[in-house]
């Protein structure tokens, strides 16, 4: 019987130029580099200029994306950008992306609000709407200016975040519903809103009129996110049927190199398995985990057919977990 999968045929991402270091930041707020890469793993960060926006980032990362894809925007069948940082809180990026690609008009776009599990959201929506055959294609976007939201005077928080951008182009595969086929093998999504006021901004447009700043409570969010994200690890690995041994790289939210650690010696995935990249990106939230897919792929460590587990965390809390063959 045929089986229809979401296969990831291309994928690409975008940095801005400028980069802040652990030093630069011990310039702007009492921190040195020491607290910084021993509580947290990060040594430097890259953040947009002015002028440089949410969607720049994002159609860069989607036409690079498109070009390893060998597919044009008339190609595409749906666009989602995962984001918590859109340039207007109306119209959503993804449909300005759209336009300035030349997606073809009436092709469905959208944003998707899961914070720092935003792409995993996403692959879950458009994985089940390949399967159920509403669509062929999708341009799926992780891209965040976290700058912008960071008061640069706090030094709890100012230090942890960065800008960025990745994107996949997926593609319905049909194979045999094995577990060696490539595509996505399993999704689960989750949220708990008891926990709102752990992680998130102190401001919004309905309630402040203003994005606010982010704010968290640290050592709370830390805990959650390890049970959370090894939930989710269970979770996809047991509706494929597969063990954590099976596994060749855990690919983790990128939020810091303890919470990755934990989450990697829990799972018993092997370091040199697991994909760190918090070390130079800084947390990007939604746009953590696709250019962190999109730069170990074009590093050559992540190659067509190794299975690669993805589990995230965020604000709302929201987490899940994806498990692809690439
Ligand atoms: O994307 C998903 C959401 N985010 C996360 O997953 C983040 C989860 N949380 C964390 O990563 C960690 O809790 C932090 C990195 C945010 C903080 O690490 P911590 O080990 O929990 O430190 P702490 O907040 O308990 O602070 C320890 C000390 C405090 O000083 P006192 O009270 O012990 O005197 C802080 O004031 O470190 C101080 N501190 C700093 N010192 C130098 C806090 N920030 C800084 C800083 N530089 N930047």
């Amino acid at each position: 019987m045929k089986y229809t999968r979401t296969e990831i045929i291309g994928c690409g991402h975008y940095l801005p130029s400028k980069v802040l270091t652990n030093d630069d930041l011990s310039k702007m707020v009492d921190t040195n580099d020491e607290w910084i890469s021993t509580r947290t793993g990060i040594r430097s960060r890259h953040v947009v200029e002015e002028g440089e926006l949410t969607s720049d980032m994002a159609l860069n990362a989607a036409n690079i994306a498109l070009e390893n894809a060998n597919m044009t925007a008339q190609d595409i069948d749906l666009v989602v950008v995962a984001t918590l940082t859109p340039d207007n809180t109306t119209p959503s990026v993804a449909a300005k992306v759209a336009g300035r690609l030349g997606v073809k008009p009436g092709t469905p776009a959208f944003d998707l609000g899961a914070a720092c599990s935003g792409f995993v959201y996403s692959m879950t929506m458009v994985d089940n709407m390949i399967r159920l055959g509403q669509i062929k294609t999708a341009l799926v976007i992780g891209v965040e200016s976290l700058s912008k939201i960071v008061d640069w005077t706090d030094r709890n928080t100012c230090v942890l975040f960065g800008d960025g951008a990745g994107a996949v182009v997926v593609r319905a595969k049909e194979g045999e519903g094995l577990s060696s086929d490539t595509g996505v093998l399993a999704t689960k999504i989750y949220a708990d809103g008891t926990q709102y006021d752990s992680l998130g901004t102190d401001g919004g447009v309905s309630s402040t009129k203003t994005a606010g700043f982010v704010h968290m409570n640290g050592k709370e969010v830390f805990k959650y996110a390890v049970g959370a994200m090894c939930e989710a690890c269970d979770a996809v690995l047991s509706q494929a049927n597969i063990s954590t041994k099976e596994v060749d790289w855990l690919l983790p939210h990128q939020a810091n190199i303890r919470i990755i650690s934990s989450v990697g010696q829990k799972l018993e995935v092997p370091d040199e398995k697991v994909i760190v990249t918090v070390d130079h990106h800084g947390n990007t939230s939604a746009a953590s985990i696709p250019l962190a897919l999109s730069e170990s792929v074009q590093a050559g460590k992540i190659k067509k057919g190794d299975l690669v587990l993805i589990p995230a965390m965020g604000a709302g809390f929201t987490w899940g977990g994806l498990l692809i063959r690439y």
